[in-house]
């Protein structure tokens, strides 16, 4: 209910354009570690694989806890959306223009006509999920359909984009792909 309620403070603070971002330049490997070592217990009790890859070196300009509630979120969702015996990972890179994040699960795929509705505010999918397992205790009373409402919210907070896609057969998931322009927040807003 806790975590329900600051969701919602930080949608409004997202929808009413006051949410308030630190841009610093951070090691990305060091954000990705963390959200890793964050969701690892959930990951185990699951018994998900979830591994991370990040290059040497690269610096991302971004609101720490920002991201890092992007980072946890994505990776949450896609635990809890791969079955047993399943694998998360998490690849952060240099692109042109700034660096791109994937968080990349083995959920079976959604369906066609909810890819664009994942990121709406408290929509919620029936389909393409496993039942609720152990690990997940806080899901009957938390969850709300608002955690891919806020990760877009704070990636265009820093003038980037998320979008999804399913992996080509015969894997079987999808891909949350993140980019943050290296020049975030420095545009003015
Ligand atoms: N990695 C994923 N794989 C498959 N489906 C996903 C994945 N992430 C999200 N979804 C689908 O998108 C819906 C919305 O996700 P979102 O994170 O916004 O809400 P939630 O996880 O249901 O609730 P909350 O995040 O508020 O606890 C989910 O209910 C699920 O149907
Ligand atoms: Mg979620």
């Amino acid at each position: 209910m806790t975590r329900m309620v600051d969701d919602l403070f930080e949608l409004s603070r997202i929808h009413a354009g006051t949410l308030e971002l630190s841009p610093q330049s951070w090691p990305l490997g060091d954000l990705v570690s963390e959200a890793i070592a964050g969701a690892d217990p959930v990951a185990r009790v699951r018994n998900v694989r979830l591994g991370g890859r990040v290059e040497d070196g690269v610096q991302v300009l971004a609101d720490a806890q920002g991201l890092s509630r992007v980072l946890s979120n994505l990776i949450m969702n896609a635990i809890r959306h791969t079955p047993s015996d399943g694998t998360v990972e998490i690849v952060g890179r240099q692109v042109s223009g700034g660096v791109e994040l994937s968080v990349t699960d083995a959920c079976g795929g959604i369906p066609e006509a909810d890819r664009e509705r994942v990121f709406d505010v408290a929509w919620r999918g029936v389909n393409a999920r496993t039942p609720d397992g152990p690990g997940d205790l806080d899901d009957r009373t938390a969850r709300a359909g608002l955690g891919l409402a806020i990760v877009k919210g704070i990636v265009e907070a820093h003038r980037g984009h998320v979008s999804v896609e399913n992996l080509d057969p015969p894997a079987a998931g999808c891909r949350f792909l993140v980019r943050l322009p290296s020049d975030a927040l420095l545009t003015g807003r």
